[in-house]
């Protein structure tokens, strides 16, 4: 397990400045605790209190039904609610239709638009009855497969006014993984944009790319598409639909579906330790409830706040926190169609002065790959309006923890670096901004009614501080995963098999004397480059694809840039020889199949893979190997051929 690398606190931890304090949600770590205390002590009290920021067209009959031994989870069951309706109706019906719910900034510097939670209503109003008029019913599954444009909101939030269950894949995913992941949950509609726009990059084939898949899609009837670009793109006549035509071609009224808390809201595909990608179902009562009120108290959000989170709404982090949390609390949300580094590395700050961003939002990946540019991009730009930063996806470092607080926060905005999963539907572990101390590196402590523990390997669990193990859940929240669709089995095996009665995480932590989590990465076949989740057998799989390939074994290693980054070794087929095309090949195989962004980044033909004599490929050995640990590679006594390590460590990519 790889747990080794906890670092020591340092000894002074950053306090919340008094203004951070004065006007918060929580303004003091005495009043998180005893908050804290109180919503473990009375868990379905705190919640059903919680509970009344939505509204709901049907009380509920039970807070929580919930038990990890029969893997059963339900939340707020006999409820009624909307979705769409709790993250706009209600804003206008309360008299705040004039306030901008999305300010969208364009790829290009010159292109924003703001759309007023009024104009929001509208759209989302006329796109339902646009999914209903192509056949859309409750309980259908629409896959969105958009870039970053306003239209991406609209069309999650039509899904969930008619019942619609939305899976939105990541726009940089390949025709192949869209094609895996439509056909999992069978959709019958597709949403996609003609072509889209990324840094330096003009014209990414989307509906091409939708085209291409729709031949192996047997449940896709309709497809909606988007203009964004204007480029001409193919469209089949009686299949496909121009988004705005079929808007503006339709009424302006849609009457919210009410829907019982527990029904599925949405999937998201997730990378698997087996291969195939998992679809985590969310419910629309409980999974809503958490993205707000997470949204609340950990962003401190307050109205009239600008706040930006630069997720892309293709992974966990843009649903809960870039649609459902903000917008249910009538946030004003920047969405940014760019990448960091265009026109040039000054574009977060830019945008951040232009907009006057209050509260923001990012990656660790993107704070240190814009650090190493140097302080100049930054000191550009008027930044006075930060009051607070948040940091996901990966553990940040000090390095770049202190840079961030340092010259984006100019040492007054507190971070709040926010653990969580696409399975866990919002933050578990973050400090409060107002309350709680924070220590570079660590996520702090639980968030309200989160029961984090720690197990050995051997499925104890370790009491008291300066602990080290896996990180487990005791208890349910309303925001957790209800299932894998169409497969609950691997939702049973994959989180509640390995210690019974408790979620497994697959992360590694350390609880330190005081009492504070440090994510120590993953435990299981997961890598995280980028942030972004991908699974060592998927990157196998797609390699496997190639056909000079024999067999390949993928590791994550230290990058510094990516965090993690990816290692291939790889054996050739007999008669085959290694060469730069290859490799190249190899490469692009692999952008094809799963995305660029699951490219390995050292690629080495290896005569053999170490392997144990069951046939067990050990990569405890190869990630070693990839890490340049050499003279630390353990007992290889267990190998059935210990001479394949030699050769493995005199081929290393540097
Ligand atoms: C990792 C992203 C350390 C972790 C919301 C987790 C983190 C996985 C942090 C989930 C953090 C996320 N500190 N590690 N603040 N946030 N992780 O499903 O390994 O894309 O299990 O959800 O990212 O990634 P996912």
């Amino acid at each position: 397990m790889n747990n080794a690398a906890a670092p020591t606190p340092p000894a002074p931890s950053y306090k919340p400045t008094d203004a951070a304090s004065v006007s918060a949600h929580v303004s003091s770590l005495s009043q998180y605790s005893a908050l804290y205390e109180e919503s473990l002590r009375d868990n379905d009290g705190f919640w059903a209190k919680q509970a009344e920021r939505l509204d709901w067209i049907k009380k509920w009959d039970k807070v929580s039904d919930c038990n990890f031994n029969e893997v059963s989870i339900r939340w707020f069951q006999g409820g009624k609610l909307n979705a769409s309706h709790n993250c706009v109706d209600r804003h206008v019906q309360n008299g705040h239709g004039d306030v901008t719910a999305i300010i969208w900034e364009g790829n290009d510097p010159a292109q924003t638009r703001k759309i007023s939670y009024r104009e929001l209503h509208e759209q989302v109003q006329r796109a339902a009855n646009a999914l209903k008029a192509s056949g859309v019913q409750k309980g259908d599954r629409v896959c969105i497969y958009l870039q970053m444009i306003p239209e991406m909101a609209v069309a999650i939030l039509a899904c969930a006014r008619i019942g619609a269950v939305h899976s939105v894949v990541f726009g940089a995913f390949s025709a192949e993984s869209l094609i895996s992941r439509i056909n999992d949950s069978s959709c019958k509609v597709i949403i996609t944009q003609d072509t889209g726009v990324r840094g330096t990059k003009q014209d990414i084939p989307m509906k091409a790319n939708v085209d291409k898949a729709i031949g192996q899609t047997p449940t896709v009837e309709k497809v909606f598409v988007v203009r964004r670009t204007g480029s001409i793109v193919e469209m089949k006549e009686g299949r496909d639909i121009v988004w705005q035509t079929a808007l503006d071609s339709t009424s302006p009224h849609c009457e919210p579906e009410a829907m019982d808390a527990e029904d599925p809201l949405f999937i998201l595909y997730t990378s698997g330790s087996t291969g195939k990608p998992k679809g985590v179902l969310h419910a629309t009562g409980g999974y809503l409830l958490y993205a707000s009120v997470t949204h609340h108290y950990v962003f401190d959000y307050k109205p009239g706040d600008v706040y930006w989170c630069t997720a892309d709404v293709g992974w966990i982090t843009g649903h809960s926190y870039l649609i459902y949390g903000p917008l249910a609390n009538r946030a004003t949300v920047v969405m940014f169609e760019g990448v960091p580094n265009f026109p040039d590395y000054g574009r977060f700050w830019q945008v951040i002065e232009k907009h006057k961003v209050n509260i923001f939002y990012t990656a660790p990946t993107a704070l240190r790959s814009l650090m190493k540019e140097g302080d100049a991009w930054p000191d550009q730009y008027n930044l006075s309006s930060l009051r607070l930063l948040g940091t996901v996806g990966e553990p940040i470092k000090s390095p770049e923890w202190t840079w961030y607080h340092k010259v984006i926060g100019k040492g007054h905005c507190p971070i709040v670096d926010t653990w969580w999963q696409t399975e866990t539907g919002g933050i578990l572990i973050t400090p409060l901004p107002g309350a709680t101390p924070t220590k570079p590196g660590s996520a702090t402590l639980p968030f309200f009614g989160i029961r984090p523990a720690v197990m050995t390997d051997q499925g104890e669990e370790l009491h008291g501080n300066d602990v080290r193990g896996c990180l487990v859940l005791s208890g349910s929240w309303p925001g957790q995963m209800r299932t894998v669709y169409g497969d609950h089995q691997r939702f049973v095996d994959t989180y509640f098999k390995r210690f019974p009665g408790k979620y497994f995480t697959g992360d590694g932590c350390w609880r330190d004397p005081d009492g504070y989590y440090w994510i120590t990465g993953r435990v299981d076949d997961i890598i995280i480059v980028s942030g972004h989740n991908i699974g060592t057998a998927e990157v196998e799989g797609a390699i496997g694809q190639h056909n000079s390939v024999a067999e390949a074994a993928v590791v994550g290693y230290p990058h510094d840039i990516k965090g993690t980054a990816i290692y291939a070794y790889v054996t050739l087929k007999t008669g085959q020889v290694a060469s730069d095309q290859i490799r190249k090949e190899i490469n692009l195989k692999v952008r094809e199949v799963l995305g660029p962004h699951a490219a390995p980044e050292k690629l080495q033909f290896a005569d053999g893979l170490p392997k144990t004599r069951s046939g067990k490929i050990m990569r405890r050995i190869l990630r070693k190997i990839a890490e340049n640990e050499l003279d630390n590679l353990g007992d290889i006594s267990t190998l059935a051929e210990p001479a394949v390590v030699e050769s493995l460590v005199s081929g290393r990519v540097n």
